[in-house]
């Protein structure tokens, strides 16, 4: 299936076959091909939290405001950031086994080190933050389309408490959650949804009053 038709096609779905399972490796080969992404500075901030432990739904339940999709979906997705991927470390073992895997010679993988250590050197906390939910989203959309294409169903959420959903799953203040999403095979179709006229979203060299 094109791009364009996964894209057409999907749906959020909130109605989902609680009996049915994802194969764990299907789960990690959708997670694989998500995380070619791209990625600011190639850091690989993305992480992804797998939860389809029962209980550990039962308890998400309430804190994801009684969305039935929490308990009923395959399995959930937490879309997390790492902090700690900012670091000079991750920065420099990243490079160099970009080096060590022939993609670059000594001096660019020491000039796009350095350029990503400074680049986020001097970022405050909110910076850091927005860095975090680019890299994070556009993983999380790659999963999206790569689940449809598999034949699977999503719906992204942020309908939950996040301080309460970090404490549940003891997520520390080192990752930022992004985003739960909930895959499975849906047993009802999303409901439709309406997009503004594409001209009506599109300014071109400035922005305009639309
Ligand atoms: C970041 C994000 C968070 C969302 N959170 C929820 C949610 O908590 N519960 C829900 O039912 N839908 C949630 N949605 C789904 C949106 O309502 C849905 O994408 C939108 O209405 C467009 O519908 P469509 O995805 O079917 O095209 C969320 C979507 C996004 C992108």
């Amino acid at each position: 299936m094109s791009v364009q038709s996964v894209l057409e096609q999907r749906r959020s779905v909130r109605h989902f076959d609680s009996s049915y399972t994802i194969h764990p490796e299907t789960l990690t080969s959708l997670i694989e091909s998500a995380s070619k992404s791209p990625n600011g500075n190639n850091i690989q901030a993305t992480r992804y939290l797998i939860i389809d432990d029962p209980d550990l739904r039962s308890a998400l339940l309430p804190i994801a405001y009684h969305q039935q999709q929490v308990i009923d979906a395959s399995a959930l997705i937490v879309m997390l950031g790492d902090y700690q991927a900012f670091e000079e470390d991750n920065i420099i073992k990243i490079h160099e086994e970009g080096f060590q895997a022939g993609f670059f010679d000594e001096s660019l993988r020491d000039y796009l080190a350095n350029a990503a250590i400074q680049y986020y050197a001097n970022k405050s906390d909110e910076e850091l933050k927005l860095e975090l939910a680019r890299d994070v989203s556009l993983a999380s959309m790659s999963f999206i389309l790569l689940a449809n294409e598999a034949g699977l169903q999503t719906i992204t959420m942020s309908g939950y408490d996040s301080a309460q959903l970090k404490a549940s799953l003891n997520i520390s203040e080192r990752y930022l959650d992004v985003m739960v999403i909930a895959v499975g095979k849906g047993t009802k179709n999303g409901h439709q949804t309406v997009r503004h006229p594409v001209q009506n979203i599109i300014y071109r060299n400035t922005i305009t009053s639309l």
